[in-house]
């Protein structure tokens, strides 16, 4: 497995566990649980990510700009976590902010998996792709147990 694989299969399952939690209703045990879910998961990945995927990526000039910007996007959804966890669970605010979100994770891994893996595919070779993989899941291991 390499990184770009490694990435793509963590943010499938926080498409999916976004997705859940977008279904739900109200102030329930079951938003609870899955915004919980969401929210370690945000953590880990974007940590193992900027470590083990960007930190190789900021060192290139023609990937510098795009790791920035990624950077950016990652702090915006953690203002949007913030704003969450201070929102009444039951209320519209708080499905507001979190169709929000969604939204701007899915934005920001689209954009990862369509413009930034090419551009980093250039700049890693195969082995790093491989070694980075391993780097980034046994962190994501580590964070999630
Ligand atoms: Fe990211
Ligand atoms: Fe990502």
């Amino acid at each position: 497995m390499d990184i770009f694989e490694a990435i793509r299969e963590d943010h499938d399952r926080m498409r999916q566990t976004l997705t859940d939690l977008l279904a739900t209703k109200g102030d329930s045990e079951e938003r609870g649980t899955l915004y919980e879910q969401v929210k370690q998961m945000l953590t880990a990945h974007e940590q193992a990510e900027e470590r083990h995927f960007y930190i190789p990526l900021v060192q290139d000039d023609s990937t510098i700009e795009k790791t920035r910007h990624a950077f950016a996007e990652h702090s915006e959804a953690d203002e949007i976590v913030e704003k969450l966890d201070k929102t009444e669970m039951g209320s519209s605010a708080w499905l507001t902010h979190a169709k929000k979100l969604h939204e701007a994770l899915e934005h920001h891994m689209k954009e990862e998996e369509q413009e930034i893996f090419k551009l980093a595919g250039k700049v890693l070779d195969r082995q790093r792709q491989t070694e980075l993989a391993e780097r980034y899941r046994d962190e994501m291991l580590q964070s999630m147990h």
